[in-house]
């Protein structure tokens, strides 16, 4: 049987995650991790990460709402490089713009544009973002340059950022990666259990 860390989705509930040996807080230090453990989805808790029942009281629905965007994959073409970028699939990280706003500006159209940096620069980004959203694009397949290190790591009023655990469903998003990938906490996603970027939109605290 494969030890890898499994993300279960509990109906109506929490996220139950097993065998993680790594997690990661929004403030940058390690949480103390148990072989079990209940991850807050519903935005409501009052321990989060933690579950705390609280689902409940709050009549949250795993399922449902309308998803942030369309489900498509849209190709920037470079002479070295090339990138895909599924829109639905964003948690707005900002990775991107934050290693390499001359290839990455919103403000600029297109809104990436490999060309303007080089190869390393690119892949740089790639890897660093959480999401899976961005990759490299070539020969009818993605390439998301992910790390082999199972952790969860939590993003500050944002979602839970995981690598390498098996998740709760199969990511089935155009170009989603099933090793990284970005799960909802604050419990708004039309795209559950998977993070659509409303948090951002919402205004979302995780201090709430
Ligand atoms: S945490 Fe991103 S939509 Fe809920």
């Amino acid at each position: 049987m494969s030890d890898k860390p499994i993300i279960e989705e509990r109906e109506n509930g929490p996220l139950v995650i097993k065998g993680l040996h790594r997690m990661v807080g929004p403030d940058g230090t390690e949480v103390n991790v148990k072989p079990v453990m209940a991850l807050c989805r519903c935005g409501a808790s009052r321990s989060k990460p933690f579950c705390d029942g609280s689902h409940a009281e709050t009549g949250f629905e795993s399922r449902g709402g309308t998803p942030a965007g369309r489900d498509r994959l849209i190709t920037y073409e470079g002479a070295e490089v090339s990138v895909s970028y599924n829109p639905l699939l964003c948690s707005h990280a900002a990775e991107c713009g934050r290693l390499a706003s001359h290839i990455f500006n919103p403000a600029q159209k297109p809104w990436v544009q490999p060309d303007k940096g080089n190869a390393d620069e690119v892949r740089a980004v790639v890897s660093a973002c959480p999401s899976g959203a961005l990759a490299l694009a070539g020969e009818g397949r993605v390439e998301h340059l992910t790390a082999a290190r199972a952790e969860v790591q939590i993003e500050k009023n944002g979602p839970y950022w995981v690598l390498d655990v098996t998740a709760p469903v199969e990511p089935s998003n155009e170009g989603a990666s099933t090793r990284k990938y970005v799960l909802c906490r604050c419990g708004k996603s039309g795209n559950k259990p998977f993070c659509d970027g409303t948090h951002r939109d919402a205004g979302w605290r995780d201090d709430g």
